[in-house]
């Protein structure tokens, strides 16, 4: 099933990229504290846009009550994010970790920018535990009961 990942939540991880970067192009202590943080960003990112993510493109069809038989290869994405749930969050922790690390070093450097965008980080990866992760997984269980599909 092709599956386009949400507009929304693709311009989302974008932008952080690119302020990620932006950051890291400054140099210095900022510059070497925000690379910290890409370290363990980036794994973490990469699990997202396989199985975070994916299952999501199907709430708007599933929300208006369409249910397609070849919508069950998505239940493998699901299973997959429910096993690597605990590391995800273990994940969420450490970037937790790196962007306080960042935030005192832009608090230093006087960059409230940078402070900003650890915040607009934060705030992200708590929209991800509280909605994104949780639609995604009963995205999954949904479609199991819908199309009797065996938990894998
Ligand atoms: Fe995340």
């Amino acid at each position: 099933m092709n599956t386009q990942n949400p507009a929304a939540l693709e311009a989302e991880h974008n932008e952080l990229h690119v302020r990620l970067e932006r950051t890291i192009q400054m140099g210095g202590e900022v510059g070497d504290a925000a690379a910290r943080v890409a370290e363990v960003l980036h794994a973490h990112f990469v699990g997202e846009e396989r199985y975070g993510v994916p299952p999501l493109a199907l709430l708007p069809a599933l929300a208006a009550g369409r249910v397609e038989r070849e919508m069950a290869e998505v239940v493998t994405l699901t299973e997959t994010l429910k096993a690597e749930l605990p590391k995800m969050l273990a994940e969420h922790q450490a970037v937790a970790a790196a962007l306080d690390d960042l935030a005192a070093a832009a608090r230093r450097a006087n960059s409230t920018e940078v402070i900003a965008f650890t915040e607009q980080l934060k705030l992200h990866m708590q929209n991800e535990e509280e909605v994104l992760y949780p639609a995604a997984i009963l995205v999954g269980e949904y479609l199991k009961l819908k199309l009797g599909v065996p938990a894998e």
